[in-house]
């Protein structure tokens, strides 16, 4: 998947740097065109002249070539690159990058960047484990931008513990499935539903659930980057997608929920719900609040909410997928099937109350995928955003 593709690698100055060798040799010989930036600092770590012989190309460093004064555009080559990695990624560069402190060829490259970016961070255990290191990584995750996340092992310090700088093979290997996942689904349009819906008691009161929104936008965010045309019909949430061609529908009650879902499905190639829709609203909506004089022993009389994904799954055509989503207590698997059934759904995917850091609010999941074909897939309990990745690899 790499044949042909322009890669920006950045280098910064850590001792990791010496192993860029390798990570560009590794790039090169999949068919990649590579050209690399480094920081001032990174140059005592590694000689530009093996680093140019390696990419055929003079590395870039600095703004101007200091005896013919020629300027290095780093917006031409934010507009060159198909990715750009930085590896390793220094606790200083991540810091810059997240704050925008383009003092260096390499950070205004980045800001530059049109294209998607993979960082690669290495450092000592406790610079990793620093809450600066931490919150700069979450901004440059707001940003869409990918964390290769560092292993566990023997540090330059000689300490052992979290920092040291992915292998280059597993860094070309998710260079490599990003774009293989990147064509998955071009040309489709995914539509998912995500979050919880509230259903009005008044003006101030609402029936609702615990769900956040996570699970639904890491979806959309894995389907947008397989290349799907995404758009999310979203119940009341407090998350974001991070990446920026992700459309969303703001909703707030299982009827808005189903009436968007109605409206955007015959477009929709590929339709998931994840949303925890109320089954259930109140029959009458107080136009004032209600006020607690009066109103021991109170009850609130309920309707049923329509099903969302029984309706979309009995108008479906053949050529359309339908995924549910299935939150259970008890008699898991066996309920999850029904639904799948009663449903008309192509695929469910099974969230267990029962596993602990599954379900809401967590930033992990534990789920098993289940298809009308009668086939099973459990996959092991794991970020949500790796969950949504597998999801959509699995799509069928
Ligand atoms: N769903 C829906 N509309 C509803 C209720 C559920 O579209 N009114 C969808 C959910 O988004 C999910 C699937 O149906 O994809 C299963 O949801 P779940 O709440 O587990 O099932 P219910 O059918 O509501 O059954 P129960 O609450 O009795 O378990």
């Amino acid at each position: 998947m790499l044949k042909g593709k322009h890669i920006i690698v950045g280098i910064t100055g850590g001792i990791a740097a010496y192993k860029t060798a390798t990570l560009v040799r590794l790039l090169i010989k999949q068919g990649a065109e590579v050209q690399v930036v480094m920081t001032p600092n990174a140059r005592e770590f590694i000689t530009p002249v093996t680093l140019s012989a390696l990419t055929g190309k003079p590395v870039v460093s600095e703004f101007f070539t200091a005896n013919t004064g020629e300027w290095h555009s780093h917006v031409d080559l934010g507009l060159w690159a198909d990715a750009m990695v930085i590896a390793p990624a220094t606790a200083s560069t991540i810091g810059k990058m997240a704050n925008g402190v383009a003092d260096n060829m390499l950070v205004t490259t980045y800001l530059s960047a049109k294209a998607p970016v993979f960082v690669a961070p290495a450092m000592d255990l406790d610079m990793m484990a620093h809450p600066s290191t931490a919150r700069n990584l979450d901004l440059l995750r707001s940003y869409g931008n990918h964390i290769i996340e560092p292993a566990e092992g023997e540090l330059a310090s000689h300490l052992v513990g979290r920092g040291r700088m992915e292998e280059p093979e597993n860094i070309v290997r998710v260079l490599d499935g990003f774009f293989s996942r990147k064509q998955r689904l071009a040309g489709k349009k995914v539509l998912i539903t995500a979050g919880p819906t509230y259903e009005r008691i008044d003006p101030v009161r609402f029936i609702g659930n615990f769900s956040t929104g996570k699970m639904g936008y890491a979806l959309a965010d894995a389907a947008a980057r397989a290349g799907a045309d995404v758009t999310v019909i979203s119940g009341p949430v407090n998350v974001k997608a991070s990446e920026h061609s992700v459309k969303v529908i703001p909703v707030e009650s299982a009827c808005q929920m189903y009436d968007a879902c109605v409206k955007a499905f015959p477009e929709s190639d590929i339709v998931i719900m994840c949303a925890a829709v109320a089954d259930y609203a109140p029959v009458d909506v107080h136009d004032t609040k209600i006020k607690r004089e009066n109103t021991e022993g109170m009850t609130i009389e309920l309707k049923r909410n329509p099903d969302i994904a029984a309706a979309l799954g009995s108008v479906k055509r053949p050529d359309q997928l339908l995924v549910g989503f299935a939150l259970e207590t008890d008699h898991e698997a066996e309920n999850a099937v029904r639904k799948l059934k009663a449903k008309n759904l192509d695929m469910i995917v099974l969230n267990s109350l029962a596993v602990p850091g599954a379900g809401f609010a967590t930033d992990t999941n534990q789920v098993t995928i289940f298809k009308a074909d009668g086939s099973e897939l459990s996959l092991p309990l794991m970020s949500k955003a790796e969950t949504a990745a597998n999801i959509i690899d699995n799509l069928s």
